[in-house]
């Protein structure tokens, strides 16, 4: 895309602030950089700069042009960051704290102890993956750049590794974080990043041991303490990672993954309080999960997201638990009521959902969801009832919920899961083509009612979804074969013999 492409809503003003932001970070890592590369120069800095100057020029350029680069592409492929200087913060603060701690640590233990896979763990987790890559090559570029032009490695030979350790750790823990389910797993993943350390330590310090310089005594232990300290720097990535991500989920507001896992753990306050007073409203949230994640597998959506949302869509029923048919024994309290009423009670579920989830501080993204789930449809049984009790003209709207209609993709999802597993559940659909059929039903019923027109949704995701649906629908509620039932009897000889009944 070139620049005057950029979309109307980039304005120039955006646009100078984000520069703005960059240049500001710049200057706060150069001031780092020089501050930890300079510290033992302070007694004699003219006449080292004297000597030096030209190197540490170099590495300032150098820096400048990672910057630059950054920049662009977050212009050109992810924009969402420049969108707020918090986003900007959070890019540079990474590198600010792997710089900090890269430098203090090959200071005060060892070079090959430094915390490599830091900003990719962490850029992953908290931007997304392709942010983790690219800042992980920047990340490996500034520390080479230090290491390399302005006297950062005192090491022999460390920094001609510098590069392909920090690069391959961080790619190595960002492939092998893609299976972590919880922040514990993080410290495995640290045993993963050893791997290419090490490999690349063991291969520099035996081509020194070749190069006949040293005896084969001390090059042995040489490589295996270096190898230790690659092993500490590998722990000590995730160390940093687990110490510091709850900090920076609270300060940047960001929803991880093991975030969003603890949410949606019946462990999670809302949850917890639903299962114990609407258990029928739980067992359906989890089958409505089941059906999200296969839904939002099926057409890209994230799937952590869905379970999430799904999860806590009828959260709002916790005010009226036993007005609603999942949740009610034999009595029905509806009975008592006019359709109007009930009808009241029923969409007042989806407000009463979005008032409790921003109550409790949950995620803004749970909230919308469930105030859109329902979107504007009407609440068919009590508009049915209520048109078999009158001869006059009823205003459908007073039987329908209140919206707004579902805004995005998540949301249109959330919407068919939850109507397609009360359907199915209800018309006892057993059979794939019987589910098929109350799921295309339901589907088409929305879209007659325009309720898909807020959202990008397309048709080829709603088919997606339909077949996504079938097959999970017709997992959860396939046709069982029915036991029979043998009677079993004592016989005289002490041996059992059994007869159906
Ligand atoms: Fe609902
Ligand atoms: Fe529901």
């Amino acid at each position: 895309m070139a620049l005057n492409q950029l979309d109307k809503e980039w304005t120039k003003q955006m646009l100078a602030k984000s520069i703005l932001y960059f240049l500001l970070h710049f200057i706060i890592f150069v001031s780092i950089g020089a501050v930890a590369l300079l510290w033992d120069q302070f007694d004699n800095l003219a006449e080292h700069m004297g000597k030096n100057g030209s190197s540490y020029l170099y590495a300032l350029f150098c820096v400048f042009m990672l910057v630059v680069i950054t920049y662009l592409y977050y212009l050109f492929e992810d924009r969402t960051v420049l969108e707020s200087g918090k986003s900007i913060t959070l890019v540079f603060l990474l590198l600010d704290i792997s710089f900090l701690a890269s430098w203090l640590i090959g200071k005060y233990i060892n070079i090959f102890a430094r915390p490599v896979a830091f900003v990719a763990l962490m850029a992953f987790v908290l931007i997304g993956r392709r942010s983790g890559i690219f800042l992980n090559i920047i990340n490996a570029l500034l520390i080479f750049v230090a290491d390399t032009f302005a006297g950062g490695i005192s090491v022999q030979n460390a920094y001609y590794s510098s590069l392909i350790i920090s690069f391959s750790a961080g790619m190595f823990a960002i492939f092998f974080c893609n299976r972590a389910r919880t922040r514990l797993h993080i410290v495995g993943v640290g045993i993963f990043i050893v791997i290419p350390v090490d490999f690349t330590i063991a291969l520099l310090e035996i081509s020194t041991f070749v190069e006949g310089s040293t005896t084969a005594v001390h090059a042995l232990s040489s490589i295996f303490m270096h190898m230790g300290f690659g092993l500490f720097g590998g722990v000590m990535s995730a160390i940093l990672f687990l110490a510091l991500l709850p900090f920076f989920e609270v300060i940047f507001n960001c929803l991880t993954v093991f975030r969003l896992r603890e949410l949606t753990s019946s462990d999670a306050k809302v949850l917890k309080k639903l299962k114990e007073e609407a258990p029928g409203t739980y067992n359906h949230s989890t089958v409505v999960a089941q059906l999200a994640e296969a839904c939002a597998a099926a057409i890209g959506e994230d799937m952590d997201y869905a379970r999430a949302a799904a999860m806590y869509h009828d959260v709002g029923k916790l005010h009226n638990p036993e007005h609603f048919t999942e949740n009610q024994g034999d009595y029905n309290l509806h009975d008592e009521l006019t359709p109007e009423l009930s009808a009241d009670i029923i969409r007042s579920h989806a407000r009463d959902g979005y008032a409790l989830i921003k109550s409790n501080h949950l995620p803004d993204f749970l909230a919308d969801i469930a105030l859109q789930h329902h979107g504007t449809m009407p609440i068919r049984y009590f508009y049915a009832k209520a048109l078999k009790m009158t001869d006059g003209e009823l205003n459908i709207e007073d039987f329908s919920y209140m919206g707004p209609k579902p805004q995005t993709k998540l949301a249109a999802i959330i919407m068919i899961a939850d109507a397609s597993e009360a359907a199915v559940r209800a018309a006892n659909a057993k059979k794939p083509e019987d589910v098929e059929r109350v799921i295309r039903g339901i589907i088409e019923e929305r879209m007659d009612l325009e309720q898909f027109s807020e959202c990008d949704i397309t048709m080829v995701e709603l088919t997606k979804i339909r077949q996504a649906l079938v097959n999970t629908l017709s997992g959860v509620y396939h046709h069982r074969v029915k036991y029979p039932t043998i009677k079993y009897k004592h016989t005289s000889d002490g041996s059992t013999k059994g007869e159906n009944v």
